[in-house]
């Protein structure tokens, strides 16, 4: 069966456009810093400001050079950081080489940081403190497995990349002590060893790992729930674009052997927006207690 991002994610964006529309106050806000021209950073921003417009978030767009200095980029953050009319506060990833990515990060404020990747919200997720924001991917894979199979306590999960915006955070709250949670979760890399044997043990299989027909069906188990974060563009002259964005699991051959299995696109990138606009309403709501 496939397993609807599009669908569930709509459903949670129509939910939040309705929780905004109740506001008295003033509308949430959420600032979205772009760095460079990367073609697939402008799309997923573009994105992120749309899912903004559909709910009634305003959403400041900060469109900056390839080469800004580090000092510059991080000025920048310090006026959103005192801005009352920014909840939240979004860096695009990749960041160009000269900028060092971690010391960005740290920079904005912990209650501004809808991303989650901010040390102080990354340690509150490993410590099971849930005041802190959740990392928008793994929060929106929680949400699919729980939508899809109910009830995933104890359910060994093999994570396939061990990045700080998916494998490192989906893994501590899948594994966080609560009754529907409690996963057992293997985290692999590409040093691994017997990997075939690992991804077959898995009963839900989630790559991670940005290369095409990565997953094939001789690594999945019969019946298991595959989970595809991978997006990456192919060329295919027969396409409208001359590219097709295509996951990391041969779909083809995996889709008849799982249970349930996301579809590229239409799975786990919808569901990465709609926590986007879950953690920027958290954010409203923590500066307005
Ligand atoms: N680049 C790829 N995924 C993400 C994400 O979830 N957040 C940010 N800021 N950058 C990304």
């Amino acid at each position: 069966m496939l397993i609807q991002g599009s669908t569930i994610s709509h459903n949670y964006l129509q939910s939040f456009k309705t929780a905004v529309s109740e506001l008295l106050l003033r509308k949430p806000g959420l600032a979205v810093v772009l760095v460079g021209n990367d073609p697939a950073s402008a799309i997923y921003v573009d994105r992120k400001i749309k899912a903004c417009e559909v709910v009634g978030v305003l959403s400041f767009k900060r469109s900056l050079p390839e080469n800004i200095s580090e000092k510059d980029l991080l000025l920048e953050i310090q006026k959103l950081n005192n801005d009352p009319l920014v909840d939240g506060i979004l860096v695009q990833l990749p960041l160009p080489p000269h900028i060092d990515s971690n010391k960005v990060i740290s920079f904005i404020d912990p209650n501004k940081d809808v991303d989650g990747f901010h040390p102080l919200n990354m340690g509150k997720l490993l410590i099971g403190d849930t005041s802190g924001f959740v990392p928008c991917t793994p929060l929106g894979i929680k949400l699919l497995l729980e939508e899809t199979l109910g009830n995933i306590n104890g359910k060994h999960v093999v994570i396939i990349g061990r990045s700080i915006v998916v494998g490192k955070p989906l893994a501590a709250l899948l594994m966080q002590r609560e009754a529907n949670l409690n996963c057992t979760v293997t985290v692999i890399n590409r040093f691994s060893q017997n990997l075939k044997e690992i991804t077959r043990e898995a009963d839900i299989l989630i790559p991670a790992v940005g290369k095409p027909n990565f997953v094939t069906s001789d690594m999945v188990k019969e019946g298991a729930t595959v989970i595809d974060v991978g997006i990456n563009r192919i060329e295919d002259p027969q396409a409208k674009k001359g590219y097709r964005i295509v996951g990391d699991v041969d779909f083809t051959n995996v889709h008849p052997i799982c249970e349930h299995i996301t579809p590229v696109p239409g799975g786990v990138g919808p569901m990465t927006i709609a926590m986007l606009i879950h953690n920027t309403l958290k954010g409203f709501h923590l500066h307005n207690k």
